[in-house]
This record gives C-alpha cells, structure tokens and sequence, in this order.
C-alpha cells in the first residue's frame, strides 16, 4: 500500500507518521526533509531563489537517500548525514520558499515517486494525495489549531536547544501555512478522498491507532474486491 499523509506544519505527520509505519513494517519518507535538504544546499551555495538555472542545476546534482540508523531513518544529501542540520527555523523557512519553484519541485516529486513506487510506505508532505501519488491506497489529512501547532514546534526546537521565542514561532508557522497553502504549484489542500484528523487534543497513540483501523479497514475491500 501508499499512505499519504498531508497536511500543515506541527500538525504531527512526521511523529505520527514515523509511529505508523513502524507498526506496520513500511518505509517511512519524510518528504519535507527533502525540501529541507535542498534548502541547506541552497544556503551553502548562495545562490537566489529567482535563479531557475542555478536550482536547477543544483536539484540535478543533488542526491538524497534515507537510511535508518538506529531507530531513526536518516537523511544524507550527496553523501553527506544532514538529519539535524535542516531543522533550523531558518532552514524551515528556506525549505517553504524553494518549495515555490517549478523546477524544485518536479525533480523532487520524480525523486518521491521513485521512493514510493514499491509501495509498503508511508509518505508525508503536502502534496502527497494531490500530485505526488493522487492514486495512493489510504490518505490522510491531519490538521490541528494554529495555537497548538505552534506549540508543539516551539517544544520541539526547545527540546534542541535552540533559543526561540513562542510567539515568534507561531507567527512564523502561520506564515508558513499561508506560504504553502497560497503558492500557485502544487499548493497544500485536502485531497477530496483524504481523511481529515484534527489532532489538537489527540495523543499521538490515539491518532496512529485511528489510522491503523482505517488503512485495516481499506485492506479488507482491497481483499474483498480481489475475491
Ligand atoms: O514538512 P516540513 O515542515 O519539513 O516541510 C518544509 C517545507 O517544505 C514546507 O514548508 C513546504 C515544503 N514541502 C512541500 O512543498 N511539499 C512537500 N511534499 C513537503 C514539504
């Protein structure tokens, strides 16, 4: 199976992603990372936003590969482990503005699908049930209050270490939500077919065991129509 899972920033899609995957023994792609991971790219080489030819030579050039160590999948970009380097609040908003251009995004739409295609994965992103695989077998779109998405970024980033300010981080997560739900291409939307959670007061257990029941459920028509 393809699982999709889309949605806003905070909503949860990677921790409850990670968890769902695991309990059903799939490969877990985090595709914002990818944006992430070009985004760093992009830092490092100094090149602007509105130089098509440049992103697209640097999105050529660029190999991304995940790879679990341990019990955390890994991302490394030409080689190099980037994991924690692209989750900066810098980075975050880089990875929303390169996110914008056409050339970014085929390359790694192409990339995604190739992951993908062998299905027995979990994919999380923006544009997982609308354009990446609009064939997917269960989508699902989890969405929480702007507060508490806020809130949770803001716990994350502390949990790092990294000295930020919480109604610095909720502005820039609605600002990032309005980035991503505004740009012409492949803008974030709920697929018509995809299942809409609102996570706000969910644990992420809660979340992970309703979609489990559902993707169950999918699997059991899957068996039944083959019959
Ligand atoms: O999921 P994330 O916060 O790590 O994603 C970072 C940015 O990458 C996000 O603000 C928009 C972009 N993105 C995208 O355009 N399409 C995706 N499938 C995933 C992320």
């Amino acid at each position: 199976m393809i699982i999709a899972i889309d949605g806003p920033t905070g909503a949860g899609k990677s921790t409850v992603g990670k968890a769902l995957a695991k309990r059903l023994d799939y490969l877990y792609i985090d595709t914002g990372a990818m944006y992430r991971a070009l985004a760093l790219k992009v830092k490092e080489s100094g090149i602007g936003l509105e130089d098509e030819v440049a992103l697209f030579q640097l999105v050529s050039s660029i190999r991304l590969s995940f790879s679990a160590i341990g019990d955390e999948m890994h991302l490394f970009s030409n080689g190099e482990d980037v994991t924690h380097a692209i989750r900066s609040p810098e980075i975050s908003r880089l990875a929303s503005d390169i996110s914008k251009s056409r050339v970014v995004r085929e390359a790694l739409v192409r990339m995604q699908r190739d992951f993908g295609k062998a299905g027995g994965v979990v994919l999380d992103g923006r544009d997982i049930g609308t354009v990446v695989f609009p064939d997917a077998d269960v989508k699902f779109y989890l969405d929480a209050d702007p507060e508490e998405r806020g809130r949770r970024r803001f716990q994350e980033f502390s949990e790092k270490g990294l000295q930020v300010d919480l109604s610095e981080t909720l502005k820039e997560v609605v600002e990032r939500d309005r980035s991503d739900m505004s740009r012409s291409i492949s803008p974030l939307k709920r697929a018509e077919d995809a299942i809409l959670i609102d996570s706000t007061c969910l644990p992420v257990e809660e979340v992970v065991e309703r979609m489990l029941r559902i993707v169950a459920e999918k699997r059991r028509w899957g068996e039944a129509d083959r019959r």
